[in-house]
């Protein structure tokens, strides 16, 4: 059975400065095409962009288990990065986020969101629709590393009920 006891000391914080060091290894180890750290740097520079942290203790220390990146125009938001390090999945970490980003968004009333996901990429595909997004395209060739296709997905916020945080363990 998979450990959601992690959950019970999860913060989703701002992402600062100080955090990209473990970012930047979560990237590299999630990606085929990682973001550089100029990148990370311009988004937190952004004031479009929204980046939050979930952070775990480990060892009695406080690290980056997952990341967010997301943008919200108007009242329309587009998720751009999201990745847990390998060592922490399948404990609810990024459902944890996104359903923090989903709460988010209705706060500062964004009534759609959208996301772009590899064709091949099922468990985030799974996630995402786990919480309510539908496929409405498809990007061809999207991907510049082997030209894979997107996915695009999208959810509207007003059809998104009471969402609370999973709190399993
Ligand atoms: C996709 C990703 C962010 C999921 O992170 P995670 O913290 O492990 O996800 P969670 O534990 O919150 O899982 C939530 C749901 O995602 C789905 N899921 C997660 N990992 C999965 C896997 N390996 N296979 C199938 N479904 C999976 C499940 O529906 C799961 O819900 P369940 O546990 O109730 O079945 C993570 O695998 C990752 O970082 N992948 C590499 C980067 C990436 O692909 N980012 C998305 C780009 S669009």
């Amino acid at each position: 059975m998979t450990d959601t006891s992690i959950l019970k000391n999860l913060k989703i914080l701002p992402m600062t400065f100080d955090d990209l060091e473990d970012v930047l290894k979560i990237e590299k180890l999630s990606f085929p095409s990682p973001w550089p750290k100029s990148q990370f740097v311009r988004e937190i520079g952004n004031p479009f962009s929204n980046k939050f942290t979930a952070k775990i203790v480990q060892d009695g220390k406080e690290v980056v288990a997952a990341y967010i990146i997301f943008w919200v125009l108007a009242d329309e938001a587009h998720i751009l990065n999201i990745a847990t390090h390998p060592e922490f999945r399948w404990r609810g970490i990024a459902k944890n986020l996104l359903v923090f980003t989903l709460n988010y968004l209705g706060e500062v009333r964004a009534r759609e969101v959208f996301l772009e996901v590899r064709k091949s990429n099922t468990p985030a595909q799974r996630l995402y629709k786990d919480l309510g997004f539908k496929e409405i395209g498809v990007r061809k060739g999207y991907y510049g590393n082997n030209k894979e296709d997107a996915i695009v997905m999208a959810l509207t916020l007003a059809d998104v009920s009471l969402i609370d945080f999973e709190e399993e363990g």
